[in-house]
């Protein structure tokens, strides 16, 4: 007789593999137990490569039956296989599942300080005429910042508690006290004609308040060509007025005194916060313009043929116009900014307001 496995024991084969299925909960697992219980070296595999040793006669039931057991014992493997798989899918798309209700914490990006915003726009206005961009150093040379300037050796700005002086006092370097020693620099640097603007930071020993700070920003414009005038100064400064604070801006040109351009005058615009109506009017005081209706922007005038000598230029052929904005002012004025101060303390909630500023 055959030792081959009887009915029963090929079906305790069938249920011990069906067990096995039952408790491997991942696809690894369940592969391990089809190997021990289907596979190659699996009871029921060895008992059916002995089916040819039996005698004929016996070989067909044999077959049969240990051929029904495999096919239950695959088919068992199939249907386990599904469900597994289906349990394994979930647990995927439950443990990589994102929430997309969940509040999300959204990182405030950086944005331009609104006086860089702001000097780029302006910049801009320029250069859609087909001006350059030039720059100076902030440590400058005392003769660029004064003397090239027609400042005299006394003039009381050099000497005034307000010029900061670099040591050692004999390099006679200082921070430049304005934009206009980029004047002589461009001057002595590019081909005439010269159109330029030179934005950038200046320095004075100031008081640091809501109208001043020891640290602020100009925007220095110098055009020399044949024929410039007082007219061509005027048009341009209306233009950027214009640009800056809208197409019914009022501007006037006060009278003034600097000793690199003649005549020199002060650029005012309308009060940004009484638009004039405080004046003669004690009933609503303008604090900010202080009641006179105007506040001023910056300087101007037209280029002292004695800065265009020192840097050798013909005056009879060359003249040319020169400027000098507070952008820092511009900001205030723009956006009704009262104190200069919040623009260098750093508050977030300050400049949050302003983001888009140069839009
Ligand atoms: N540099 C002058 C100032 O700082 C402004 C100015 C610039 C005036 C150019 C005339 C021409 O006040």
């Amino acid at each position: 007789m055959s030792d081959l496995p009887d009915e029963a024991t090929l079906a305790a084969m069938v249920e011990a593999a069906g067990r096995a299925f039952a408790q491997a909960t991942t696809l690894d697992d369940l592969r391990a137990a089809k190997q021990a219980h289907a596979g190659e070296h699996s009871p029921v595999a060895l008992a059916n490569r002995r089916i040819g040793d039996l005698p004929r006669e016996e070989r067909k039931t044999a077959g049969q039956a240990i051929g029904a057991a495999r096919a239950a014992i695959n088919q068992a493997y199939a249907e386990r296989e599904a469900a597994v798989a289906v349990a394994d899918l979930d647990a995927r798309l439950v443990a990589e599942a994102v929430d997309v209700t969940l509040p999300v914490t959204l990182r405030p990006t950086g944005a331009l300080h609104p006086v860089t915003a702001l000097t780029y726009r302006m910049c801009d206005v320029f250069v859609a005429m087909g001006w350059e961009i030039a720059e100076g150093p902030e440590a400058e040379a005392e003769w660029l910042n004064f003397d090239a300037l027609n400042f005299t050796p006394d003039h009381p700005a050099r000497f005034l508690s307000d010029t900061l002086f670099l040591d050692p006092a004999a390099g006679h370097r200082i921070l430049r006290t304005h934009t206009s020693p980029v004047q002589m620099r461009s001057l002595l640097t590019r081909e005439l004609p010269v159109y330029v603007v030179a934005p950038g930071k200046v320095y004075r020993a100031d008081e640091y308040d809501a109208t001043h700070l020891p640290v602020f920003h100009q925007l220095e414009g110098l055009a020399v060509d044949k024929g410039l005038g007082m007219a061509d100064l005027k048009g341009t400064l209306d233009h950027l007025a214009r640009a800056m604070f809208g197409a019914e801006t009022e501007t006037r040109l006060r009278p003034h005194y600097f000793p690199f351009t003649e005549p020199s005058a002060e650029m005012d615009i309308r009060c940004f916060v009484c638009h004039g109506e405080s004046v003669g009017n004690p009933a609503r005081p303008c604090r900010t313009c202080k009641s006179e209706g105007w506040i001023e922007w910056g300087g101007c005038g037209v280029v002292n043929p004695r800065v265009l000598t020192a840097a050798g230029i013909d005056t009879d052929v060359y003249s040319g116009f020169a400027f000098g904005l507070g952008v820092d002012r511009t900001v205030m004025f723009r956006n009704n900014a009262a104190d200069l101060r919040d623009f260098v303390e750093g508050d977030a909630r300050f400049s949050r307001q302003l983001v888009g500023v140069a839009r």
